[in-house]
């Protein structure tokens, strides 16, 4: 049994094949953190003296024998009593008392075979509030998915200040590392790593999206992990508003990480028998190093958040090809040369509708641009379906810009406070999606777009962030629930679209990659990873986004060069080979390429096509990292381990190096591999342990070596 209760002891142990997460109830009925680490295979080996009544972790004149201090580790903890920590749950109750205790009531175990689902239910002793936890193990992916329940169960109103969705809690200890994704526009998912010192460090997002400067994933070692090997403790949250993760670590060596909603400018005001519900963060613990760690939430993302299955198809955008200057001819054109290429998706992007010619004016008139399409999109889309590709358009419904019709119309539907300016951003206004007509309204134009056309996919796009998030219109103590209505709003836009119609895929991009998060991916299929389309600065932000998200639902184009590295042009396998390890796409402008390089990326589209299985629903492995060397090599293992693909990239090197040794892994031991330019066949167990040779000349040269077993 995964999930075991000790009935004397009020004891959980929650086991994988990797790890146990064990909790209790002490003596005065509050909830415990006991363990989370490796494999415990009997329950008798939770100590609970060790965690619960250790010496440790006692404040000055606090009575050693007494359960329960200031530093105790509590499941869900609630700001009341002597709690210092990072509080789970803030509240303020009607009269005016803002101390919350909590604690259990009951629990109930249930869910699915593989994924069984603990809830404990906590109370506050005195007043009508109860939080109920849930604990959702995934056995087979060492994962805990975790999530709080906040229920009012009296008749006055309460007030949430803070309610994070979980608290994870370390061994005891010090030397802790922490690894986390950080970044900017066209620089996003950037890996760093570093002592996790004494006090608190907080990862957080306050712009109303995930944000390109931070992404809510941790990782934990202790120093000492690599990218195969060692204890590393992990987590991604589930949100695309306003969060934070907050490592809290004292001088007693209790590290906690907690996470949820960002508490910043929040309040949620609870009416008699509503309930608040947090996102969910999942979290895990492997002894495979940080390697191990994204290969469990990858197939976490695979198997239990996208919303859809089966491949990515290749598709074309024609951005960077024509901007804003599309109409139906030239789209066209771009579709048969795409076509001619093997590509499955035409996408239009930005600029085919309202008086959209810039990005001055437009935003919010959602009708096609007859100038550009005298025949509405009709005629295009017919084309693109008889060149044998599905449909696709861009769209970023929650923005407006000042000229436009919308807006002249509903000026009082976007974010602002009076007495303010309305700070425009990319020349936009951000709608005000926690009122209903405007999440109606966006339905409604949305929805009549995919009635009206034969569109199967949508790029959804977010140009930029919240601010002045006034809703005044709102009564007051609801007010700064805006943070969290934006979010669950686009959440439930992109929810019933879904719903309706359910051929259609999309894609979440905001300004490249600042909405990147496993909240939007049970919404989205894809992610578009950013707008830096160059394939040796893409090497760095595709493996920071590879910590945490599937290659599935990473979204890289093959781009023209000379963009965004001025100067710098790499050969067409390179920039293939580095788009290839995502879901694959095409941005550059075709209309320009010469015949050989059309028959080339031809031939690397139908290569791609053979192998994306692998690539896409497959085991990923990070060889050799941009930041660490001057080559790359990124693998990837099918499920049954009888095929693996292996794209190796030069980067700009010096002093005549060699291309290192490739060392692949997960292959099965005693099988014998067919290799891309080895004669023989070669042992699993040889090819992981004496590597592959590989020869590369030149900087940005690059090679794909493919493993089958024979
Ligand atoms: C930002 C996106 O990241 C780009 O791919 C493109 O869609 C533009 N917006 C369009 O305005």
């Amino acid at each position: 049994m995964p999930i075991l209760f000790d009935g004397e002891r009020r004891l959980w142990a929650l086991r994988s094949g990797g790890a146990t997460y064990g909790l209790a109830v002490d003596g005065e009925g509050r909830l415990r953190h006991l363990c989370f680490g490796p494999p415990l295979p009997r329950l008798e080996d939770l100590d609970r003296t060790d965690e619960i009544s250790s010496p440790l972790g006692r404040e000055s004149f606090f009575p050693w024998e007494s359960p329960g201090g200031p530093n105790e580790r509590y499941e869900y903890p609630a700001w009341g009593g002597m709690y210092y920590h990072e509080p789970c749950l803030k509240a303020t109750f009607d009269d005016g008392v803002r101390d919350v205790r909590l604690v259990y009531e009951h629990h109930d175990t249930r869910g699915d075979e593989g994924a069984p689902e603990l809830v404990v239910t906590l109370r506050d002793p005195h007043y009508p509030l109860r939080v109920h936890l849930h604990f959702r193990l995934f056995e087979e992916l060492d994962l805990l998915e975790r999530y709080a329940v906040v229920e009012n169960v009296g008749r006055a109103p309460v007030t949430l200040e803070q309610a994070l969705s979980a608290a994870w809690h370390l061994p005891r200890g010090r030397d802790y590392r922490l690894t986390h994704l950080a970044g900017r526009f066209a620089a996003e998912t950037q890996i760093f790593r570093e002592a996790v010192s004494l006090g608190k460090k907080v990862l957080e997002s306050r712009r109303g999206n995930t944000s390109h400067h931070a992404n809510p994933f941790f990782a934990v070692d202790r120093g000492t992990a690599t990218e195969e090997w060692g204890e590393v403790w992990f987590g991604a949250l589930g949100w695309s508003g306003n969060w934070k993760i907050v490592l809290d670590h004292d001088a007693w060596g209790v590290l906690q990480v907690s996470g949820g909603v960002n508490d910043f400018d929040f309040a949620w005001h609870l009416e008699a028998n509503e309930t608040f519900e947090t996102p969910s963060f999942v979290g895990g613990y492997t002894r495979e190093g940080f390697g191990g760690a994204s290969r469990a939430l990858h197939r976490y993302a695979r198997r239990h958040v996208l919303p859809s299955g089966g491949h990515r198809p290749v598709l074309y955008n024609s951005w960077e090809a024509t901007y804003f200057d599309v109409d139906e001819e030239t789209q066209g054109e771009l579709a048969e040369k795409a076509a001619s290429l093997g590509v499955e998706l035409f996408v239009v992007d930005d600029g085919w509708f309202g008086e959209r010619n810039d990005d001055r004016r437009g935003l919010g008139d959602w009708w096609v641009n007859r100038e550009k399409f005298p025949r509405g999109l009709e005629p295009l889309i017919e084309r693109v379906h008889s060149l044998g590709m599905d449909f696709g358009l861009w769209v970023e419904p929650e923005m407006v810009n000042p000229d436009s019709d919308l807006y002249r119309e509903h000026p009082d539907w976007v974010y602002h406070f009076p007495n303010r300016p309305r700070t425009e951003s990319r020349n936009q206004l951000v709608l005000n999606l926690a009122r209903r007509e405007v999440r109606e309204h966006l339905f409604a134009v949305l929805d009549g777009l995919l009635e009206e056309n034969e569109i199967s996919f949508i790029k959804w796009d977010m140009n930029r962030p919240l601010s002045e998030p006034g809703w005044l219109e709102a009564p007051k103590e609801r007010q700064r629930e805006v943070w969290v209505r934006h979010a669950r709003g686009v959440y439930e836009i992109l929810k019933r679209l879904r719903e309706k119609h359910p051929g259609v895929a999309f894609e979440s991009c905001s300004s490249g990659g600042g909405r990147v998060d496993l909240g939007i991916l049970r919404y989205a299929d894809q992610i578009w990873t950013s707008d830096n389309t160059d394939p040796f600065d893409r090497l760095k932000i595709q493996e920071g986004y590879s910590m945490a998200y599937p290659a599935k639902a990473m979204m890289c184009w093959v781009a023209d060069p000379g963009f965004w590295a001025k100067n710098r042009t790499a050969s067409i396998s390179y920039r293939f080979h580095s788009a290839m390890m995502g879901s694959l796409g095409i941005g550059a402008n075709l209309l320009e390429w010469s015949e050989e390089e059309m028959e080339e990326a031809g031939r690397l589209v139908g290569h791609y096509k053979e192998i994306r299985d692998v690539i896409q629903e497959g085991d990923q492995y990070r060889l050799l990292s941009p930041r660490e060397g001057e080559t790359t090599a990124v693998q990837y293992v099918s499920g049954n381990r009888r095929a693996s693909v292996i794209f190796v990239l030069r980067n700009p090197h010096q002093f005549l190096d060699p291309t290192p040794r490739v060392y692949p892994r997960g292959l099965k031991e005693n099988s014998l591999y067919r290799v891309t330019g080895v004669e023989e066949p070669r042992s699993g167990s040889a090819l992981m342990g004496r590597g592959i040779e590989v020869s590369l000349e030149g900087d940005l040269t690059s090679a794909m070596i493919e493993l089958t077993e024979t």
